[in-house]
């Protein structure tokens, strides 16, 4: 199974981190990375990560490139995974699966996170196989500020 390490975006991997890239098809299904990264720059509850694959772990400089982007937000309770892309180079490989599972392990460390959610668009099939098979289930929640259509999942533990 793939293993990720997360690393927190700087100005070393800035450029790398919006230079990942996603098929055509899929490019409404997610915000592009410069823009998760904006928003978190003025909002101190979003958490963006780039994903590299574990064998980086422990390295000053990665010695492999950057696979992917995961970016969750602690509001209100809840710990939220708002933003998840593993380039297009790098899918099928597992890592969008074990940056999943990673964050999981990191909000399960927040004592103020009592439950793990995530959603995403209606028509994202592989995203919500994903997030099935990893155990969550339909969160029945309306949020009137959010303009998109989205299917709101919470983790079933
Ligand atoms: C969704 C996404 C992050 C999955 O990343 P990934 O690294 O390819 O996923 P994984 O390799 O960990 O695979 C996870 C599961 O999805 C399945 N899957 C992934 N890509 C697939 C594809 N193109 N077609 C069919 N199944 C696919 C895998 O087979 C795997 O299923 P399994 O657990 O039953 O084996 C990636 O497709 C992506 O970046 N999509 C565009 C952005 C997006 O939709 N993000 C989610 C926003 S909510």
């Amino acid at each position: 199974m793939a293993k990720v390490h997360l690393r927190k975006v700087t100005v070393d991997n800035f450029q790398e981190c919006v230079s990942l890239e996603l098929n055509e098809n899929q490019k409404k299904f997610v915000a592009p990375n410069i823009r998760s990264l904006a928003q978190a720059y003025v909002n101190p509850n979003l958490f963006p990560l780039a994903v590299y694959d574990a064998s980086v772990l422990g390295h000053e400089k990665p010695q492999s490139p950057m696979v992917g982007f995961i970016m969750y937000e602690i509001i209100g309770g809840v710990g939220f995974i708002l933003r998840l892309m593993i380039d297009s180079k790098y899918q099928q490989q597992g890592y969008g699966k074990a940056a999943m599972l990673e964050v999981i392990r990191r909000l399960k460390l927040y004592p103020e996170v009592e439950l793990i959610a995530t959603g995403h668009d209606p028509y994202n099939q592989i995203a919500s196989k994903l997030y099935r098979n990893i155990g969550f289930v339909d969160w029945d929640i309306e949020f009137p500020e959010n303009p998109e259509p989205q299917v709101f999942l919470k983790l079933d533990s």
